[in-house]
């Protein structure tokens, strides 16, 4: 199969493509501009200007693909929901109200350093999950993460405060990601309160909350009283109602890792978010790099599960390695499928690792076709 023309691959390089014709004269080769070249004529001339070329494969591409499902096997789903904003305005405070005193307070006013994630049940008997995230500027790439895996963003600023660098990059990464937002105007219980001006703030951004006449639901809460919090639940779930989320729970489950870690006395802990499918005790699971039999399964409460559906967060015990946050998650068939797709994967990572030149992927070779 050919791939690109000579001038493509000359752009790809930002060379001219009168020295990749030059330079194919000099080993023997003779290209014209247009000429679509194969997969062994790219990786050569592409050496020769310091480049390697990595083909992603067919094969590759259909494992992580999610198989479309039949409009009838299709059931209402919890929305999830991913709580973003500025460093210190309450993300996680907020979360932990809502999980509300059931749970230890493990990091109210600590810098919250991954993603966390939950479900919980309103009062209207719904079920929500919830992704915290950090709102430290260094955590760009994990709100950028958690911003994909979700249906409905609640933008936290705090109203004795302003709309800070991170809640217009956590806003960005919300509507890049097409995803609805609802505003929460946190801390009104502090004396310097002012959420008017916060409101002000966000409609220099475009953000005209609907009580000025725009279309973003916003709610003045406080994380400490508790105050108007429920009501911020009930927009939510409005918004999610519109969305009609929906999942089919009979398939085998696809998901995204949330955390991973190395705990000493269980092996290697793996927060997953099912997406799609049902993911059951003894399930076989490829994990980015990694693979391995669900031993066991938690809520984020530590009890034990035996199935988790779609829109769960699920604590999963049995997996041969830590992956990385966002890497995709798919129950496989056999043990060897996984062990394969895993060891290939592995490879391809050792293997870019070592590499020093200039790096091309066929994927963006590609996108300039
Ligand atoms: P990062 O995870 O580091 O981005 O911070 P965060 O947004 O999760 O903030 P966190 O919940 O850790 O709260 C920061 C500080 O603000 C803590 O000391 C909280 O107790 C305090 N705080 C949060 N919400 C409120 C509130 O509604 N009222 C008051 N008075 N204090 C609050
Ligand atoms: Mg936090």
């Amino acid at each position: 199969t050919e791939f690109i023309s000579a001038n493509d691959l000359a752009s790809l390089m930002d060379v001219s493509v009168n020295e990749v014709i030059k330079v194919c004269l000099n080993m023997g080769m003779f290209v014209s501009i247009n000429q679509r070249l194969d997969a062994e004529a790219i990786t050569v001339i592409a050496d020769e200007f310091g480049y390697d070329i990595e083909f992603l494969s067919a094969e590759e591409e259909e494992t992580v693909a999610e198989i479309e499902d039949d409009e009838a096997d299709l059931q209402p789903r919890a929305p999830i929901v991913t709580i973003m904003g500025h460093v210190d305005h309450g993300k996680t405070s907020l979360l932990d109200y809502i999980r509300s005193a059931t749970v230890a307070k493990g990091e109210a006013g600590g810098i919250t350093q991954h993603i966390g994630a939950y479900d919980v049940m309103t009062k209207s008997d719904k079920r929500v999950t919830f992704l915290d995230t950090p709102g430290h500027e260094a955590f760009t790439a994990m709100r950028a993460r958690g911003a994909k895996v979700t249906d409905i963003a609640i933008i936290v600023v705090a109203a004795d405060d302003s709309v800070m660098p991170q809640t217009r990059e956590a806003i960005n990464h919300a509507q890049a990601a097409g995803v609805p937002i609802v505003i929460a105007l946190n801390k009104i219980d502090k004396p310097g309160a002012n959420p008017d001006k916060v409101r002000e703030e966000l409609s220099v951004m475009n953000i005209l909350v609907e009580e000025w006449g725009g279309k973003y639901q916003s709610q003045e809460v406080s994380a400490k009283t508790g105050a108007g919090i429920d009501d911020l639940l009930e927009k939510v779930l409005l918004e999610a109602e519109i969305l009609e989320l929906k999942a089919n729970p009979d398939r085998k489950a696809v998901g995204t890792v949330i955390e991973a870690s190395l705990d000493k006395g269980r092996g290697y802990v793996t927060t997953i978010l099912v997406q799609t499918g049902t993911m059951e005790v003894g399930d076989i699971v490829l994990a980015g790099p990694h693979f391995g039999r669900v031993k066991a399964m938690t809520d984020h409460r530590g009890k034990k599960m035996k199935k988790a559906g779609p829109a769960t967060p699920v604590q999963v015990l049995g997996l041969t390695g830590a992956p990385q946050a966002g890497d995709k998650i798919q129950v496989m068939e056999t043990e060897r499928e996984a062990r394969e797709l895993a060891t290939q994967r592995q490879q391809l990572a050792r293997e870019q690792s070592m590499r020093t030149k200039k790096h091309i992927t066929l994927d963006e070779i590609g996108r300039r076709l």
